[in-house]
């Protein structure tokens, strides 16, 4: 996080449906069993203009938006997210562990439409200009975590309902930006049982902090 801060600031990435929300969920357990203040949060989403925003995002049809459209709303999205949950713990100390966060612009929009890219870059610069402490990327056949995904009948599939063939580019994405950030970002081998994928996750988590 290049801004002044006393607390980390943790994501979780991925397709749709690779777990990240169970890794999220599960690694803030075990943090606040080692004595952490930890806030678990979620984009789009974390603040309550933020989740207003969200129903826009995520549901209806697949076309609702052109891609646009829905990079500035993300970004208006994480903004009020950034100012109202995010700076404001980790200044005050605390581990904030968010499911999504910028790197899901970057390639949700920015790598199906490559030429979007250095648009996304540009305004997560002027708009944003944070990047996370420590980035987990949940990576697993893209078939097997639609199907999870699809499984749960949130009502939210707008971009699961793009189908297999995004998924696969997006897949490939995720994987091509950890190259971009080799620092911050974690390949996690999310085909394993949740327990066994928790435990790696909270040994490096461990170590950052430490
Ligand atoms: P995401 O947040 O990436 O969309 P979730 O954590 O919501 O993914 O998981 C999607 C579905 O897969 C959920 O029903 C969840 O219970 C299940 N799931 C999560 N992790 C695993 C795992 N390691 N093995 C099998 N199923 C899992
Ligand atoms: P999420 O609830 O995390 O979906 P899932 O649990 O299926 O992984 O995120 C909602 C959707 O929003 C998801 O399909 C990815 C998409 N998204 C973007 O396209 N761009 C973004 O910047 C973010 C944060 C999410």
């Amino acid at each position: 996080m290049t801004s002044p801060q006393k607390g980390a600031f943790i994501t979780f990435e991925g397709i749709d449906g690779s777990g990240k929300s169970t890794q999220a969920r599960l690694l803030a357990k075990s943090l606040q069993d080692n004595s952490q203040d930890v806030i678990l949060t979620r984009e789009p989403g974390g603040s309550i203009g933020a989740e207003e925003i969200r129903g826009l995002l995520v549901e209806g049809d697949p076309d609702r938006w052109s891609a646009h459209t829905e990079i500035l709303l993300f970004n208006a999205a994480r903004r009020d997210h950034w100012e109202k949950t995010i700076f404001p713990n980790v200044n005050a100390g605390k581990t904030v562990i968010s499911d999504r966060f910028a790197d899901s612009t970057r390639v949700y929009q920015g790598v199906a439409r490559a030429e979007l890219r250095p648009l996304v870059d540009q305004l997560h610069d002027l708009i944003i200009g944070v990047e996370p402490d420590l980035t987990f990327i949940i990576d697993m056949d893209s078939h097997t975590a639609l199907t999870r995904g699809l499984a749960r009948q949130s009502g939210e599939d707008r971009f699961e309902d793009l189908g297999l063939g995004f998924q696969i580019e997006l897949r490939q994405g995720f994987l091509d930006l950890a190259k971009d950030f080799p620092d911050r970002c974690h390949v996690i081998d999310g085909a394993r049982d949740a327990e066994t994928i928790a435990k790696d996750i909270t040994a490096i988590t461990l170590d950052f902090l430490r």
